[in-house]
């Protein structure tokens, strides 16, 4: 017989497993993935599959970065593209650091106040929706350029994976089915959309095996003539009379006068740690710079992550840095931006001492004088790293998910909408609620200003976190807080990557708030400094999806995160 002793031994210590079983995992987050040898992290499983085969296969990161660029616009309809534009960040294990810039540009017929009516007002659809939204398009001149000049592959190699992809299919996911549906009556507008993405006008499955066909054969002409299959041929006829069907101005001129162009990158410090990132036309790298070194100024005690003294540093710094993104920011090829000023560690500085210990209403900031301190001194994101110590942090677009879910008849590949970034009318907001100014302004061949800050931060001069997100404005707050998450607060990659954020923007004068981030005490806390909250699902219906990358050079070890908030993975070797 079991005596009644032993039944409440064995009672008393299941309660004290359970007990313990449920604090010590209290508060864990799931690992970043381990590897020793390369990582490839992005939104969509199939693509980062792409890269870790390339980088299996003796490429480099530059390689596998572009096979994963071209596997997207086949992947990840959503932003993955080949009718859009980006940003490449390079770090090379011989030490250079360099950025690609493929963003896309006006079209020659564009002009200022090509949004506005006769009375000058805006008409927000014009630049948003249909023919007339389209920015000239960047990306295959951007891989291609990235290709030949830092990678080892043929492109035939490195774009076939795609091809395959497009040709056999792959099993859709929950995220890509919903978000079709979503935009149903949108894709509805348009034929040659609806008969790519919907199976005789029905939804598709999640698991059912998606083929495209025509875009398969685009890239094949890609494969077979370099950019040339792109921007002249017959893939260039298609878009023109695509475009020009639907009452937009891009022209054949437009394509072959497009050159992806190299550019030096923005090169800051945080704490002795080097930050790599995105020159303009991207505002990311240098409005990230910005809030770095205002945020150097403070010493964060190790348990102040999530309380109110924390998020109006935050929230305070970033309205200085947006305020001066809407003034001083633009594509700097057009409109003289103060970059050493902006980037001057004095000029962060004067920034700190204005910041108090209540909030200070956005109406009282404005864009600052960095002039004075020049001394010589729905997008997706993926980040490589490779056996060799190389590294590319990419972000690329068509703008709005699915850009403007226009597909171009016969070549089956989506058109951005990225015209939607230029500033149409000064002080009028654009669909992420940017303000902007004359800097962004259009002109014909101008790019339009991004947020896309792809980076890669230095320890040592080795690559140690390689980071970027989309999310239109909270690209750049996304970045900035997975980069302090990990440098102040010493989290892993993974959690740093999971924690909850908060967005500020100047304008509107409003902290966004992540679920979880600001709980009803430090809620409380922010308003009586000054703060309106604002739940950033419900105001922007867009959150940073980052992917992100951390170095071990001491264990050599790399660890690789998704963000949960996107799906995909990490996948290493
Ligand atoms: N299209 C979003 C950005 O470039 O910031």
């Amino acid at each position: 017989m079991i005596k009644t002793s032993h039944i409440l031994r064995v009672v008393f210590s299941s309660i004290l497993l359970a007990f313990l079983f449920t604090n010590s995992s209290f508060g864990k987050f799931k690992p970043p993935v381990k590897a020793k040898n390369g990582m490839v992290v992005t939104v969509s499983t199939p693509a980062s599959l792409v890269g870790v085969k390339i980088l299996k296969e003796g490429g480099n990161a530059v390689d596998a970065a572009v096979a994963v660029g071209f596997a997207l616009a086949v992947t990840y309809p959503y932003a993955g593209n080949i009718g859009g534009g980006g940003f490449m960040v390079i770090h090379l294990n011989n030490g250079k650091n360099t950025t690609i810039d493929f963003r896309e540009k006006a079209p020659l017929k564009a002009y200022r106040d090509m949004y506005l009516d006769a009375k000058g007002n805006y008409i927000p659809s014009l630049s948003k929706e249909g023919a007339t939204s389209v920015g000239v398009p960047g990306s295959v001149a951007g891989l291609i350029y990235a290709l030949k000049k830092y990678g080892t592959m043929p492109l035939a190699k490195v774009i076939q994976p795609a091809i395959d992809l497009a040709k056999n299919g792959w099993a859709l996911d929950e995220r890509t089915v919903k978000g079709l549906l979503k935009n149903f009556d949108k894709f509805k507008k348009y034929p040659s959309s609806f008969k790519v993405f919907f199976k005789n006008g029905k939804p598709y499955h999640v698991g059912e095996i998606f083929k495209q066909p025509d875009l398969a054969w685009t890239l094949e002409q890609i494969k077979e003539k370099g950019r040339d299959g792109f921007y002249k041929g017959k893939v260039a006829d298609l878009l023109v009379k695509q475009i020009k069907k639907l009452g937009g101005i891009i022209s054949k001129e437009d394509l072959l006068k497009y050159k992806a162009v190299e550019r030096k990158p923005i090169i800051s410090t945080y704490r002795g740690y080097k930050i790599v990132s995105m020159p303009p036309p991207s505002s990311g790298g240098i409005i990230l710079a910005e809030m770095l070194n205002v945020l150097e100024n403070y010493h964060f005690n190790p348990d102040e992550w999530g309380s109110s003294t924390y998020y109006h540093k935050l929230a305070e710094t970033m309205k200085y840095a947006f305020a001066d993104r809407s003034v001083h920011l633009g594509d700097a090829d057009f409109y003289p931006v103060p970059q050493k000023g902006l980037l001057s560690k004095k000029y962060a500085k004067s920034i700190f001492e204005k910041i108090g210990k209540m909030a200070t209403p956005s109406s009282k900031i404005k864009a600052g004088n960095p002039k004075k301190y020049q001394e010589s001194t729905e997008t997706t994101h993926y980040s490589i790293y490779d056996k060799n110590g190389n590294a590319v942090s990419v972000t690329t677009t068509l703008n709005s998910a699915f850009g403007n879910k226009i597909v171009v008849e016969g070549a089956g590949f989506l058109l951005n909408n990225e015209m939607d970034d230029f500033s149409s009318k000064p002080g009028v907001p654009n669909q992420f609620g940017l303000i902007g100014g004359e800097g962004n302004s259009i002109q014909p061949e101008k790019r339009m200003l991004s947020s896309m800050t792809p980076t890669i931060v230095l320890k040592d001069d080795k690559p140690y976190i390689i980071v970027g997100a989309p999310g239109g404005s909270t690209i750049i707050t996304t970045v900035l807080q997975v980069i302090l998450n990990c440098i102040d607060f010493n989290m892993d990659i993974q959690t740093a990557i999971d924690m909850p954020r908060i967005h500020h923007q100047w304008l509107p004068d409003k902290i966004f708030y992540e679920k979880y981030a600001i709980n009803l005490d430090t809620a409380e806390k922010l308003k009586a400094m000054g703060y309106k909250l604002a739940d950033i699902r419900k105001s922007f219906g867009i959150e940073g999806i980052a992917e992100g990358i951390m170095v071990d050079n001491v264990n050599h070890i790399i660890y690789g995160a998704a963000d949960p908030r996107g799906g995909g993975s990490a996948e290493g070797y």
